[in-house]
């Protein structure tokens, strides 16, 4: 079935320097759990991770990336610049860059189709405000960004894609959504993708939640049938947090 996924997510944190060192303390760690482990470093730190990761079962992703090959994007970073530095996987559309740096629907799905093109696995964000849970429009803003997300998406390309589910107001906040709450909306994400692709798609494709995932509460999320993983940030940043992720299991 699904290979349970947990991704930690550094955000804007750690030199090279810094993520190498991390790295090394988390390869120390024993990590004894099924889950495919994946860390997401800034740009300018992959090629240390990289080198220090080696053949490890951990794997390499970035955070962002834009839809051309290449060209006059200044700034920007291409697929085949993040496949060169060794990664495999790229999230997108993360809430802090929808919010904070003008990401759209329209924008994410053009990555999607782009990541895939390179071989790369997109890690695609999703998830509501406090006002729009507030209001009751949960279910219908997840179901609009996630068809958004894969509607144009071929099907062989869409089963390998991950869909992170963070609630905003769960993000750095300390609060978590219930166990209940990431359920249901996982569950939906699921009927989209049944409905948007296929019933095969939907089963196939690893479902995360995200927003203060912690030691403490992921071995009750990873319960959940439609809770595939996580994608952690904060708790990412510690080697024995993130292990303590990891290793979910344990924490039962
Ligand atoms: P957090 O961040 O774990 O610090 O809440 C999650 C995320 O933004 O991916």
């Amino acid at each position: 079935m699904r290979t349970p996924l947990i991704a930690g997510n550094w955000k804007m944190h750690m030199t090279g320097t810094a993520a190498a060192e991390l790295v090394a303390e988390l390869l120390e760690t024993e990590l004894n759990t099924g889950a495919q482990v994946l860390i997401c470093p800034p740009f300018t730190a992959l090629a240390a991770v990289a080198e220090v990761l080696e053949d490890a079962p951990v794997h390499l992703g970035a955070q962002n990336m834009h839809w051309e090959e290449q060209g006059a994007y200044t700034g920007e970073i291409s697929p085949a610049m993040l496949v060169d530095a060794g990664c495999e996987y790229v999230i997108l559309g993360h809430s802090e860059r929808r919010q904070l740096f003008g990401e759209t629907d329209e924008g994410v799905a053009r990555k999607a189709a782009a990541a895939f093109a390179h071989h790369l696995i997109p890690v695609i964000c999703c998830g509501e405000t406090e006002a729009q849970r507030d209001a009751g429009e949960t279910a219908a803003h997840i179901r609009s960004q996630v068809t958004a997300a894969v509607r144009g998406l071929r099907a062989a390309d869409a089963a390998q894609a991950v869909i992170a589910y963070e609630p905003i107001w769960a993000i750095g906040t300390g609060k978590t959504a219930t166990t209940e709450q990431a359920q249901e909306v996982c569950r939906l994400i699921r009927e989209v993708l049944a409905e948007v692709q296929n019933e095969e798609v939907a089963q196939a494709v690893r479902i995360l939640y995200g927003g203060s995932v912690k030691p403490a509460n992921i071995a009750a999320l990873m319960a959940q049938p439609d809770i595939d993983g996580a994608l952690v940030g904060g708790a990412s940043l510690t080697a024995a947090d993130f292990a303590g992720i990891v290793n979910y299991g344990e924490e039962a």
